[in-house]
């Protein structure tokens, strides 16, 4: 049975340490009495190495936003895995705002190197993948996902991609208050993605990684994301940067559904 997961992607908020240990200090209690639900946090780099220590006897875990696939070299301002493995457990990589869509031109081999990577330095790499809405209108969004999910994973064998956790976020959807609906985003991790994993790789390994649906999810919409088979937890933004976070995470640990 795959574990349900909440990641919280802070983003580039609550980075500076004060914001970040009030916050953590105030929901980590609750948070840490929920079961039915793996929850991490993925602050800014700066603060990982604290909150490592707030968290050190907590369930909560810890993951960064992002990594290089060098272990070292000339590459300025960037982090190495082995830099983070000794800090949180998870990264994610690929996500939107640093694809070519985003702000920082990554492309599908780099996050490919980068999968590569985590999993070498033993990091549960969160990969994300999703279709912009000119995709979507122009009816491309299962090529755009086979190709995302593809290019990310080449090279993995079955055991790898049994690791992973990959994470469907329309881009959409993200930060516009109107995610995507809970049948909808089932029906397209079911086809594109776990139906891509199937034909690449056998149906026993394409129920393996666990799969989040991330776009404007929220304390009232969690439980209808939940409630879908093939939707094991949600990478949440916005929505994971205010005390309400935790409402979240308790009602996707009391609405999950035990999976396959
Ligand atoms: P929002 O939850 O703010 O829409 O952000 C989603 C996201 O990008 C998480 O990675």
């Amino acid at each position: 049975m795959r574990r349900a997961l909440i990641a919280a992607n802070w983003k580039m908020h609550l980075g500076r340490r004060d914001d970040a240990l009030r916050f953590v200090r105030r929901i980590r209690h609750s948070v840490g009495q929920i079961e039915g639900a793996e929850v991490v946090l993925c602050p800014p780099f700066t603060v990982l190495p604290e909150l490592g220590e707030v968290l050190r006897r907590s369930a909560i875990a810890l993951g960064a936003q992002n990594m290089h696939w060098s272990e070292s070299g000339a590459f300025t301002g960037e982090i190495g895995p082995s830099m983070l493995s000794g800090l949180c457990r998870y990264v994610i990589l690929g996500h939107s705002e640093r694809r070519a869509t985003g702000s920082a031109d990554e492309s599908d081999e780099a996050i490919n190197r980068k999968v590569h990577s985590a999993l070498g330095a033993g990091l549960v790499p969160i990969v994300c993948l999703g279709e912009t809405r000119t995709q979507r209108e122009g009816g491309e969004t299962d090529a755009v996902l086979r190709r995302q999910v593809s290019a990310a994973l080449a090279g993995l064998d079955g055991a790898e991609v049994g690791h992973c956790v990959l994470a469907y976020e329309p881009i959409w959807a993200i930060g516009s208050g109107r995610p995507a609906t809970p049948v909808e985003a089932n029906r397209t991790i079911s086809l594109s993605l776990r139906g891509f994993l199937a034909h690449r790789f056998g149906e026993a390994v394409a129920r393996e990684p666990r799969v989040l649906y991330g776009g404007s999810v929220d304390a009232g919409n969690i439980e209808a994301f939940m409630g879908m088979p093939e939707i094991d937890g949600a990478l949440v933004g916005g929505a994971s940067l205010d005390p309400g976070f935790v409402e979240l995470v308790r009602r996707a640990a009391g609405t999950r559904r035990t999976a396959d």
